[in-house]
């Protein structure tokens, strides 16, 4: 695997509390790795599967979905719902070949800065060593292809 594999991570993470738990890792000026783009939700279960694939498709190594612990939702269930749309996607994933550790769901409170850090830190670790995922070029190859053959047929 290349040295120089930089990862590009899209993280959603809730409002209430993993956004904030970003925030309180800045303020604390705990170092993270700077490859995890952020998209807030105002909750972990307003995730839609296809938020996930848009993200990968569109050129993201790895997904990482935050929200608030079970039972501190701030709108009751929801976050249950981010966990089962979770494992779906993984199943999903697994079926299209693409490694399912490649979407990750973790529960951080406002309060866990540092558990934030240490998160971003393993995921970016854990996508490094699984490579690019590159499945834009992928798609772009498959589509180049598909109109050669229209061509030809
Ligand atoms: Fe944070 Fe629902 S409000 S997960």
């Amino acid at each position: 695997m290349s040295e120089h594999f930089e990862p590009v991570i899209i993280g959603f993470t809730c409002n209430w509390c993993s956004y904030r738990a970003a925030d309180l890792a800045g303020t604390t000026r705990l170092k993270y790795a700077p490859n995890v783009r952020l998209v807030r939700l105002m909750c972990s279960g307003r995730i839609d599967p296809t938020f996930v694939m848009k993200a990968l498709s569109g050129g993201a190594d790895g997904v990482l979905i935050t929200g608030c612990h079970p039972g501190e939702c701030h709108y009751i269930k929801q976050n249950y719902k981010a966990l089962r749309r979770h494992l779906f996607l993984r199943r999903l994933l697994k079926g299209l070949g693409i490694a399912p550790e490649r979407i990750r769901l973790v529960w951080v409170s406002a309060a866990e800065g540092t558990k934030w850090a240490s998160t971003i830190n393993s995921f970016v670790e854990e996508i490094r060593a699984l490579g690019p995922l590159g499945w834009q070029k992928k798609l772009a190859t498959d589509s180049k292809q598909d109109a050669a053959q229209e061509v030809l047929a």
